[in-house]
């Protein structure tokens, strides 16, 4: 590590020196509600401030306590969560508030360490609640964090192994201050979503130009390393919207795969070679939509197509047996606004007007 012209006081003062002059209103900022906190940092993951904000006010609308959330039903926190992907979030979300109230006895635990056996909580989460709500010196190391220190202390360890996410997490811990460890964790996370951001920082403002490494060595664009080992899945899916009257066919997703618990279509997936679904009737019944669905997961992506098949209500008996064989639901269109459902599928009932 290289450490230049400055100690960790210096750049812990500078930093938080920079954040209380450029302040920023977040609604989960000073409180001290480890529910709030929680729900807020969890929304964060792999969300921008812009398109979290609306979560959090509806959920902490929908579901003030912990109590509130525990006591929801799945598919209502789904549905709320809809469009903010990676929704194993929204499940651990909800299954911890139901650990904590009813467990827990509705107790927040109040340390780094017990934080930590929550599920969907790692060591980013339990350092941000712990410190923002119970003051304890715990440094949080996200994406920000990461490029900041890696241009200023001029860190090359690539970002995505286990060694750079231990060196970076050890040194974060020895800048943190005795004094405001949650506000300075606040402040180096702003500084990096803000300031110290991905392209074209703005370096001429910073306070800590005179000693940033990358600056200095011109390495500001080569810093952070991140070596993207993530191998992307192509996937295609066929999609059956089968419809009797005022009745769709819809399929609840399970485990093991994407987007548990949500809602969407009985379909076969091309891409692996099986492909011929068994339909319920005639597939001369069939109508197939022209526009192809693309979708872009962490690890995967989305293909789809759709056709859809209008079966005659005389037929409804039948086609009645043929979703209970299958595990498929036969829903009122009406209740379909209400089923929490992946962004491809709401992006296909939205061309077709729904
Ligand atoms: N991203 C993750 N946590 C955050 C926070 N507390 N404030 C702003 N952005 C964040």
């Amino acid at each position: 590590m290289h450490l230049k012209n400055t100690d960790n006081q210096t750049f812990s003062h500078y930093i938080l020196g920079w954040y209380k002059a450029n302040p920023r209103e977040l609604p989960w900022r000073g409180i001290s509600d480890p529910y709030k906190i929680w729900l807020s940092e969890i929304i964060l993951q792999q969300t921008r401030v812009a398109q979290g904000l609306p979560y959090y006010y509806a959920f902490s609308e929908a579901y003030p306590s912990v109590r509130d959330l525990a006591e929801a039903p799945e598919e209502e926190v789904l549905r709320l969560w809809q469009g903010l992907g990676y929704y194993s979030r929204a499940r651990n979300l909800h299954s911890c508030a139901k650990t904590i109230w009813f467990d827990l006895g509705g107790e927040f635990p109040k340390t780094y360490e017990k934080l930590l056996t929550l599920k969907g909580v790692g060591s980013y989460t339990a350092a941000a609640i712990a410190s923002f709500a119970f003051g304890e010196k715990r440094a949080v190391v996200d994406g920000n964090v990461f490029r900041v220190l890696a241009r200023y202390f001029g860190i090359e360890t690539d970002i995505g192994s286990g060694k750079g996410k231990r060196e970076f997490e050890e040194l974060a811990n020895t800048l943190i201050p005795e004094e405001e460890p949650g506000e300075y964790n606040q402040a180096i996370m702003d500084f990096g979503a803000r300031l110290c951001v991905p392209v074209n920082p703005d370096c001429s403002s910073c306070p800590l130009q005179g000693t940033c490494f990358a600056y200095n060595k011109d390495l500001v664009k080569a810093l952070p390393v991140k070596i993207n080992k993530v191998k992307v899945k192509e996937r295609s899916f066929h999609y059956y919207v089968i419809r009797c009257g005022q009745k769709w066919v819809w399929r609840k997703r399970s485990g093991g795969d994407i987007w548990e618990g949500l809602f969407d279509f009985p379909h076969t997936e091309t891409s692996g070679g099986n492909s011929e679904m068994e339909l319920p009737f005639e597939k001369t019944a069939l109508k197939t939509f022209p526009k192809n669905y693309r979708h872009l997961l962490s690890h995967q992506r989305l293909n789809a197509v759709f056709s859809e098949m209008e079966i005659p209500e005389e037929n409804l008996g039948k086609l009645e047996n043929w979703c209970e064989n299958k595990g498929y639901m036969l829903l009122e269109e009406e209740k379909i606004e209400y089923l929490a459902k992946p962004k491809l599928i709401v992006n296909f009932l939205n061309d077709q007007g729904f």
